[in-house]
């Protein structure tokens, strides 16, 4: 019988600014988890795709550096998972590289997130945005990772993934593992607080409608209080409803209640009391987390020490595979 520990995880995550609610309960919280079921775990902070939109320098490399203290707050445990940043192992680079070699105009005209962003972007619609998945295809096919945990966004990504691993193992025969996507049943997509149709993002422009994993007890208690519901006031999972479903989606998601039950826990009792409720089970789950990132991010030397140990081990495994596809490919090693 086969094992966890036979299977590699691959995630990777933007660094654009500081995580949101929904990075937390749609990915990383899982991953952490994924630690402590045998799985051999490979997670990045994707650098590299965070330049597709225009960043402030100085801003990227700060953000890069507190998002990867924010994961060994979480518990990231070095030992076991190999954690890196992108741009520090170069063969994601290189494998995209081919990888565009591989892919179509029209499969990659197709993505939901290349028109979402090139709308917003519309004055820097750049190669890189319209390419970003095959570097994404690099980064999880580079470790032949079996299972790639994501929020329901990403999911269209991992499929491209997919079909570009099944169109390059056709050419040239067994090269990579073909992944599969894996997305949590609760908190795979949280919505904005301020605009429920949309999903919360850190570049969100109305701020009260992202919950940051930095935010203070106050803060978010407030935009709790603040989120867009309806005029109903039943606490209960409904179509039409997306302002209340999102919310017993985040306290699903941190609590592990199911909606029934948590239906019939704010049976009776109005918006007032349920939203107060959720902040303060948000509140409660991230308190010791910022605790114990606060000493991490201060100590410097300690963090930089930790990720530029890790890139010399990722670059190892993805080594072997970009040695492998420049050999089929025909490129001289
Ligand atoms: P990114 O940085 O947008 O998000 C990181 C992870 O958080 C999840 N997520 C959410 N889940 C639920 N609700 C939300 N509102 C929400 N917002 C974000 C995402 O699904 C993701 O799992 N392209 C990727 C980064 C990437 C990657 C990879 C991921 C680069 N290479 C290889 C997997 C494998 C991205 O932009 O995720």
């Amino acid at each position: 019988m086969e094992t966890n520990e036979s299977k590699r995880i691959l995630s990777m995550y933007q660094c654009t600014g500081t995580f949101t609610l929904g990075n937390y309960l749609g990915a990383l919280r899982n991953h952490i988890k994924l630690q402590q079921e045998g799985y051999q775990c490979v997670y990045a902070l994707a650098d590299l795709h965070a330049l597709t939109v225009r960043q402030v320098p100085a801003e990227l490399r700060k953000y890069t550096k507190e998002a990867y203290a924010w994961l060994l707050a979480m518990g990231i445990d070095l030992e076991k998972t190999v954690f890196f940043i992108q741009s520090q192992v170069p063969e994601h680079s290189q494998l995209a590289w081919i990888l565009n070699c591989y892919t179509q105009f029209g499969e990659l005209s197709r993505m939901t997130q290349f028109k979402d962003k090139s709308a917003k972007h519309a004055d820097n619609i750049n190669g890189g945005l319209f390419t970003y998945p095959c570097l994404m295809a690099a980064d999880i096919l580079l470790y032949q990772a079996d299972f790639v945990p994501v929020g329901a966004d990403q999911k269209q990504h991992v499929e491209i993934a997919r079909d570009i691993a099944e169109r390059f193992n056709g050419i040239y025969g067994d090269t990579f593992t073909v992944p599969e996507p894996m997305i949590p049943q609760h908190g795979a997509r949280v919505m904005s607080l301020q605009n429920p149709l949309s999903k919360m993002s850190k570049s969100d422009e109305n701020q009260n409608g992202n919950i940051s994993v930095l935010d203070d007890p106050d803060t978010i208690l407030r935009k709790f209080k603040r989120a867009k519901t309806d005029s109903d006031s039943q606490v209960r999972f409904a179509e039409g409803k997306e302002g209340v479903n999102n919310l017993m989606g985040i306290y699903a998601a941190v609590t592990g209640k199911s909606y029934p039950e948590i239906e019939r826990e704010f049976e009776g009792k109005g918006y007032g009391e349920f939203k107060p409720a959720v902040a303060e089970a948000v509140i409660e789950e991230l308190r010791p987390i910022q605790e114990r990132y606060r000493q991490i991010v201060a100590d410097k030397a300690y963090l930089e020490q930790c990720y530029r140990e890790q890139a010399p081990k990722a670059s190892a495994i993805a080594r072997r595979t970009l040695s492998k596809v420049m050999k089929k490919v025909g490129l001289v090693l």
